[in-house]
């Protein structure tokens, strides 16, 4: 079943649900190390990070598309509170705006520094001390506000799922 049900979500909308989940993990771990890196191992942490980030800017994008064109929502968990629906409609919205702006503000630190050639390249150059160009604050601000969505978007599926005991997270894997 590769599209959404009204009570679950189809095999493709779960498929890039959990590579992204996977993908940003990589990223917050990768991004972070690169923040606290040495020259020489920062370049080789950037040289996955960068090509993770385009990755999920890509399932990103195509999961806009899915939604739009081809698949829609399940239904919102029975007897859920309106507000409750609504907080979660807001925490997926934020989720996207919040990696739409990583990618940006990533993308520009790179142009603004010209570090492209230096990380993609042989040269053995010195990296640029990103935190000179202004795209680095938002990047830095929007990592601890991912963290933040992450850990309430986590905990509201384990509160459904162990504590008001709907089944929730069985919407969201493959089957039934
Ligand atoms: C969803 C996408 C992304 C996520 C979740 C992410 C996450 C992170 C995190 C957590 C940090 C460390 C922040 C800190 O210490 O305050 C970081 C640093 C960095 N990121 Fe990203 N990032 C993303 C996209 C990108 C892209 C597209 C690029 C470049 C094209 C990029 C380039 C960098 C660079 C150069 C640093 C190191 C800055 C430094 O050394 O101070 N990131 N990223």
């Amino acid at each position: 079943m590769l599209k959404s049900r009204t009570d679950r979500y189809g095999a493709i909308a779960v498929s890039i649900h959990w590579l992204s989940a996977i993908l940003i993990f990589a990223l917050l771990g990768s991004g972070f190390r690169a923040a606290n890196a040495m020259d020489a191992t920062k370049a080789g942490i950037l040289r996955f990070h960068i090509p993770v980030a385009i990755i999920v800017l890509l399932l990103t994008a195509f999961r806009l598309v899915w939604w739009w064109r081809f698949d829609r929502k399940p239904l919102p968990v029975q007897g859920q509170p309106l507000w409750q629906e609504r907080i979660a409609r807001w925490v997926h919205v934020a989720f996207y705006i919040v990696i739409f702006g990583m990618v940006s503000s990533g993308v520009g630190m790179i142009i603004l520094s010209g570090a492209g050639p230096t990380i993609f390249g042989s040269s053995g150059a010195a990296l640029p001390n990103f935190a000179d160009y202004p795209p680095r604050i938002p990047h830095g601000l929007g990592a601890l506000l991912l963290i933040a969505l992450l850990l309430f978007h986590a905990g509201a599926a384990l509160y459904h799922q162990f504590i008001r005991g709907d089944g929730l997270l069985r919407r969201m894997w493959y089957g039934g």
